[in-house]
């Protein structure tokens, strides 16, 4: 294992996106203001998903209120299993996987027991704005809980590990796996103690690792290799990716997918200013890719031509991929 900072120096030499370049050349430049709700509130990213045929997990319920707190029960319906989020949340924070019920309590995905008085607490807190950005009053959202595909039994740990896939004007630009840790609660997120894995555009194969400023080959508590795994429907999640371009209207975005065992490839979110933690598990840096991206879309202008979700992806599959596809 050696330093984040050291790799970091090193791939500034090649072409990494720092903060500043993003929220300047990419963030501002190609996502419209007036278009955000529909990627900072979860609720509205589901109901659009929905009308464009792109597979959610579903929706349970929504509390707004105080008052409708009341409602949990019949909300559930009698469900052992089930997902509290903050509608407008990010980083993982103030959601709650709950995957069982023991004796009149909820057990989380990480163990720990939940009395009914203090799930109704987690609803107020969302309610009231903590976990909201910009502390705006907020609605909770209650979904199915994901259940990750038999594939990730060896290499996460609890929770539900997802697919980020980074997509500029509908071109997937990087890709990485992200995997839930015993510190991490069950939760994807890098900043909760998720590992992030670099995974090859092209053919879906992962490649190594981040985890709390190191880079690793092995998953801390499985110790299993987390490269070199075959993410199945590789081609589905790249073309989910790229559509969502078209669902969301925002130029600059990270795509967030989960593949449910029964379900299949699921969205779980958009980001309108996705982390840039993505270019140390791929050993590259984004602004070499976001600029092929950008010349094409030039010479395409100028030809008069737009290229459709398959083409895109094929493009940069073609133009990232690590190792080349056989010629035919
Ligand atoms: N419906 C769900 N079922 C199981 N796990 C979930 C579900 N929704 C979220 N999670 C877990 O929580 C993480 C964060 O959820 P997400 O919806 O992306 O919110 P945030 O904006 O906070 O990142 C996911 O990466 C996943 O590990
Ligand atoms: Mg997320």
């Amino acid at each position: 294992m050696f330093g984040l900072w050291k790799t970091w120096k090193a791939l500034e030499a090649r072409g990494i996106m720092g903060i500043n370049r993003r929220n300047a050349d990419y963030v501002l430049k190609y996502n419209k203001r007036s278009l955000y709700p529909v990627v900072d509130d979860k609720i509205l990213t589901k109901e659009r998903a929905i009308a464009a045929g792109i597979h959610v997990p579903e929706m349970y319920g929504i509390i707004s209120t105080e008052k409708e707190i009341d409602k949990l029960d019949e909300i559930l319906d009698g469900r052992s299993d089930f997902v509290i989020k903050p509608a407008q949340g990010a980083g993982g924070d103030g959601i709650l996987v709950v995957a069982d019920r023991f004796e009149g309590r909820y057990r989380t995905v990480s163990g720990k027991l939940l009395s009914h008085e203090e799930i109704e607490h987690q609803i107020s807190s969302i309610l009231t704005g903590l976990y909201s950005l910009g502390g705006h009053r907020d609605r909770a959202l209650i979904e199915y809980r994901v259940v990750p595909d038999q594939i990730f039994k060896s290499i996460s740990y609890e929770g539900v590990p997802d697919i980020r896939i980074i997509v500029l004007m509908g071109y997937p630009v990087m890709a990485m796996l992200r995997l839930p840790t015993r510190q991490s609660g069950g939760k994807a997120n890098l900043h909760q103690g998720a590992i992030g894995v670099g995974v090859d555009l092209a053919t879906g194969v992962t490649l190594r690792g981040t985890w709390l400023n190191n880079i690793i080959t092995k998953h801390p508590d499985t110790t299993n290799a987390v490269d070199g795994v075959q993410l199945p429907y590789w081609d589905g999640f790249m073309s989910l990716a790229a559509s969502c371009y078209e669902l969301c209207g925002l130029g600059y975005i990270g795509v967030d997918m989960v593949l449910d065992q029964e379900k299949g490839p699921l969205i779980l979110e958009l980001n309108a200013r996705p982390g840039l933690n993505i270019q140390i598990a791929n050993d590259c840096g984004l602004t070499l890719r976001t600029h092929a991206v950008e010349a094409r879309l030039e010479a395409l202008k100028s030809a008069g031509v737009v290229e459709t979700p398959q083409e895109r992806v094929q493009f940069v599959q073609e133009m990232f991929g690590h190792i080349p596809p056989v010629e035919g």
